[in-house]
Formats: C-alpha cells, sequence, structure tokens
C-alpha cells in the first residue's frame, strides 16, 4: 500500500490521522474534504506538499469520487456530519453526507476494487445504564438515539451489506470519545477550555452525570492503521482506552487544570433524548491484532489539550462567535 485517500481530513479526527500517518508511516495521503463549518484547511498546515494532495469536494459527487478512488490503494472514510446537537437542530445533511456519501464511496470502491475502511461511533449501540456492568462489544444490537447516531449507523449497515452482496474488501471500526488538538469548539471539551480562556463558565447539560468513554485521537489513528495494516475483511472492530468518565467530572478536571474552583459552571437544558453511557470492551481489537493505546493519563492528555488550545488561538477563534450563539438559540 502506497497511497491512501482520507475523506474528512481536514476535520477533527480526520486531521489528526493524516498528522499521525505522514509522521509514522511513507503513505501518500490525498484528502477528500468538503470544508464545511467543521472543515479546517489550517488542520494540515506545514506538512509536506510532497506526502499530501489536498482535494476540496463532496463524498456524494460521484464524478469526483470515482477518479479519486480509481487512483488510491485505500480509502478511509472519516467525512460526516458529526454533531448530535446540529442533528436535532436540522437533520437532512446528516442523510446527505453520511448515508449518501457512504454510498458514494461503496459504489466507487466496488467498482475499481479498492480497500476500504469505515470510520464509525459507539453511539450505534445506543446508550448504558450508569450501574450496567456490561460494555459495548462487536455483538451489541445496533440501537441508535438520535439522528446523527441512526444515520451512521445506517452507514455501517451499508458497509456490510456491500462487503456481503458485491464483496467489498471493507472493514468498520466504531471508536468512543475521542480529545486532542484540532477539535471544532462546538465539541464539549473544546467548548469548556475556550470558554474558560474567555471568562465564561463552562455549560453542563442537565445533571452532569452522562458518561464518555475517552480516549486520544492518537490513539485512535494508531488503532486504524492497525486495522488497515492486520484488520480481516467484513469485521468489526471497537476502539477504546477505558477512559470512562461523568461529563461533571471532566468539567471539573478542566476547571481545575486551568485554575478555576472547580465548581465555577452552570448547569444549562439537557440535550434531547440525551444518551446516559458510553462504554468500550475493546478486547477484540487488543487480543486479535495485539493493539494497544500509548496515551497513559486522561489528566494529562487533557493538560496537553488545554495547552495547545492556549496556544493556538488563531485556530479556533474565528468560530467561537458564531457556535456560541448557536449554542444560545438552543438554550445550551
Ligand atoms: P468533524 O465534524 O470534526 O469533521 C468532519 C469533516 O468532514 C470536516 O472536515 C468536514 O468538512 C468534512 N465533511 C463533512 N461533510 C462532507 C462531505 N459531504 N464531503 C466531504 N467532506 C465532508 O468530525 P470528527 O469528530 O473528526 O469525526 C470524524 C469521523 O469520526 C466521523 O465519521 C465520526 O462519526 C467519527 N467518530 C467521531 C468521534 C469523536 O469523538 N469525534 C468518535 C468516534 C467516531
Ligand atoms: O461517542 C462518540 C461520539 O462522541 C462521536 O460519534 C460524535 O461525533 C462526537 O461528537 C461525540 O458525541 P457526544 O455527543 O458524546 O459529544 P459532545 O462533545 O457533543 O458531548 C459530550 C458530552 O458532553 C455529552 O454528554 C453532552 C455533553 N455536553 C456537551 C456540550 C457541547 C455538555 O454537557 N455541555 C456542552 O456544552
Amino acid at each position: 500500500m502506497q497511497r491512501i485517500l482520507v475523506t474528512g481530513g481536514a476535520g477533527f479526527i480526520g486531521s489528526n490521522f493524516v498528522h499521525y500517518v505522514i509522521e509514522n508511516t511513507d503513505l501518500h495521503v490525498t484528502v477528500l474534504d468538503k470544508l464545511t463549518y467543521a472543515g479546517n484547511r489550517a488542520s494540515l498546515q506545514g506538512l509536506p506538499d510532497d506526502r499530501l494532495a489536498f482535494v476540496r469536494g463532496d463524498i456524494q459527487d460521484a464524478l469526483l469520487v470515482d477518479e479519486l478512488v480509481r487512483g488510491t490503494d485505500a480509502v478511509i472514510h472519516y467525512a460526516a456530519e458529526s454533531h448530535n446537537d446540529n442533528s436535532l437542530a436540522e437533520p437532512r445533511p446528516f442523510l446527505d453526507t453520511n448515508v449518501v456519501g457512504t454510498y458514494t464511496l461503496l459504489e466507487a470502491v466496488r467498482r475499481h476494487g479498492i480497500r476500504y475502511h469505515h470510520i464509525s461511533t459507539d453511539e450505534v449501540y445506543g446508550d448504558l445504564e450508569l450501574d450496567d456492568p456490561h460494555r459495548f462489544t462487536e455483538r451489541t444490537p445496533y440501537n441508535p438515539s438520535s439522528p446523527y447516531s441512526s444515520t451512521k449507523a445506517a452507514s455501517d449497515l451499508l458497509v456490510r451489506a456491500w462487503v456481503r452482496s458485491f464483496g467489498v474488501r471493507a472493514t468498520i471500526s466504531n471508536c468512543s470519545n475521542n480529545y486532542g488538538p484540532y477539535q471544532h469548539v462546538e465539541k464539549f471539551i473544546p467548548r469548556q477550555i475556550t470558554n474558560i480562556i474567555d471568562g465564561v463558565r463552562p455549560k453542563l447539560y442537565g445533571a452532569g452525570l452522562n458518561v464518555r468513554d475517552w480516549i486520544h485521537a492518537d490513539d485512535h489513528s494508531s488503532a486504524v492503521l492497525t486495522i488497515l495494516a492486520k484488520g480481516v475483511i467484513g469485521e468489526t472492530y471497537l476502539i477504546g482506552a477505558d477512559g470512562e468518565r461523568s461529563n461533571k467530572d471532566v468539567v471539573e478536571l478542566v476547571l481545575t487544570l486551568m485554575g478555576r474552583p472547580a465548581d465555577a459552571y452552570d448547569h444549562v437544558v439537557d440535550r434531547a433524548g440525551h444518551d446516559l453511557r458510553y462504554a468500550i470492551d475493546s478486547t477484540k481489537l487488543r487480543t486479535e491484532l495485539g493493539w494497544l493505546p500509548k496515551h497513559g493519563g486522561f489528566e494529562s492528555g487533557l493538560a496537553a489539550t488545554i495547552d495547545w488550545y492556549r496556544a493556538n488561538e488563531a485556530w479556533w477563534r474565528p468560530q467561537k462567535a458564531a457556535t456560541e450563539a448557536k449554542y444560545v438559540a438552543q438554550g445550551h
């Protein structure tokens, strides 16, 4: 494998993956990204021109997708509408990009016999009770809650159908909540860090007891490269780093790390249909493919992420006011 096509490579996890690939492999990367409000060309700044090509375009554009897929050895599909709150306010772009966009890519890899890896989320499994001793595994039934997660579930099922019906050489991974640099300020952790920088109190949805299972974006990237190299065609792998934390704990930790009183936050209106808890059992990926996360502690990773947002205000500042205005309109 020499050349890969990365969709959504100007978004949060996609851009972290592109940096990781360029630092840790000899692969040539072509990024296909529409540069929606969530995409940022600056997230790829400084990467060498002889290793990276950038194409601005839509994954629903069948002609463009066909041309790019034809010239590559593998497609890694990150592009998506990714934010639950947006999917509650306006579901249509989620259907277009997450479902029709994935269909468009699958038809192209089918035509040209290209290896395909599909990036998905643990949210396809719905949520768990706080005291449930079980975690999600590859055998957990699909039970998505939001327009976002239901379109991701639909896209996963399309991939499985294209493997079985047409012999497409695909793998799927479902990962838990990522944190790290280059994450849009609409998302939980960057929103709170940048609020604190601006002297605004962090906003916790509802009581803040909801639990997310945090993993550093670099660990997600190493897992995807492992699946590309060693994954069995047709299989699904769950990616997680045993990082369960309540939202309340995370906000308190961010405040403490930024030198503020741990209780200096506000409760705001809860998200409709808010999933209570996600938790990943990544035993299959660890035992069958030998993957292990490298980022030890959430606290040190979070401290480094805070430093990154402090040092890179020029990257996030242009999005901040519009994002907060959208939240005010939604009551968050
Ligand atoms: P993001 O919103 O930060 O980035 C999405 C990227 O896709 C942006 O660069 C955007 O411009 C691009 N894009 C959107 N629509 C497009 C289209 N029609 N054509 C081409 N490009 C388009 O999202 P993210 O958080 O980086 O998530 C990336 C992927 O990882 C998604 O598939 C998401 O479901 C999945 N995922 C995310 C997390 C997480 O914690 N953020 C966890 C597990 C899985
Ligand atoms: O689990 C993987 C998923 O993680 C990905 O599939 C999604 O693309 C990604 O956005 C993320 O979804 P969440 O809904 O968990 O992430 P978000 O950052 O929106 O919110 C995390 C938690 O924090 C959630 O319980 C809602 C809460 N929250 C969020 C915001 C923006 C707050 O309490 N306050 C906030 O201001």
